[in-house]
């Protein structure tokens, strides 16, 4: 083992295991690094399991799906923030293909290894990838006609102001689509909602997701129209709750 990856070793059993160890989201991931659960590509998401039988099917999936929500295609600028490692830009500009992908993602090391990808795949045109965050996006007033976001927003400080800057930067008409983890249920049962609440808390801990962020369904819908959105479409869920 060399030096730097005992240290990394040690550091990513400090990260799981000392419940005093907060990390900011950008050492999160990149102490994750390139470890990710898929094989065929760097996919960060829990994925969209109907009809497939692997991590690497089921997050290409939930990509193609947030693309068919929001009906992408020919002629629309595309804004993805927390675009991870960049695999979901690369698929859609080959299947929707979408006139621009414009990324946003405030970790460096994602950022750099992305662009690798997108260069390697020939589809740097198409695809600009940049670094910055979804809750102060670079980028000009009513110029985007499809905003996705998957499997991020539940780390934005805050949620609440991504959708207000989502509703700015989108044309009249534009349209929103996340893919995001919230708890869905909201039980009668004391020990059930405190179980929920513990294990948020323990993950929310560990991948430095504000406690803002934390709230049901219908709360989302309140928000996203006080944003100025019209909620449509509304979710599908994957309730992984008992
Ligand atoms: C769970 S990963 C999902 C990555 C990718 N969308 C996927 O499905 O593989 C969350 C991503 O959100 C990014 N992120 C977190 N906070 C952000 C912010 N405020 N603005 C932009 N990206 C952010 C992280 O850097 C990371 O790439």
């Amino acid at each position: 083992m060399s030096y730097n990856t005992r240290d990394h070793f040690f550091g990513y059993l400090n990260w799981l295991f000392n419940p005093f160890h907060g990390l900011k989201t950008t050492e999160v991931y990149d102490l994750i690094g390139t470890s990710s659960l898929t094989e065929n590509a760097l996919y960060l998401n829990l994925g969209y399991w109907r009809d497939v039988d692997t991590i690497d099917e089921a997050s290409e999936e939930l990509a193609l799906l947030v693309a068919k929500r929001g009906s992408m295609g020919p002629g629309d600028t595309v804004l993805d923030c927390g675009y991870g490692f960049g695999d979901q830009d690369i698929l859609w500009a080959r299947n929707m293909k979408p006139e621009k992908i414009i990324g946003l993602n405030i970790t460096n090391s994602q950022v750099e290894r992305a662009r690798m990808n997108v260069a390697d795949a020939g589809l740097e045109k198409s695809i600009d990838l940049r670094e910055g965050s979804a809750t102060e996006m670079p980028i000009e007033n009513e110029s985007i006609d499809l905003v996705v976001s998957v499997e991020s927003a539940f780390h934005y400080r805050t949620r609440e102001d991504f959708f207000k800057e989502a509703f700015r930067v989108l044309r009249p008409g534009g349209r929103l689509v996340t893919a995001d983890i919230l708890p869905t249920k909201n039980s009668d049962n004391l020990f059930s909602r405190t179980e929920q609440w513990i294990s948020w808390s323990l993950v929310a801990g560990k991948f430095n997701i504000p406690p803002e962020n934390y709230y049901l369904i219908p709360s989302y819908n309140n928000k996203l129209s006080k944003a100025g959105f019209v909620v449509g479409g509304n979710l599908i869920s994957a309730d992984f709750g008992n």
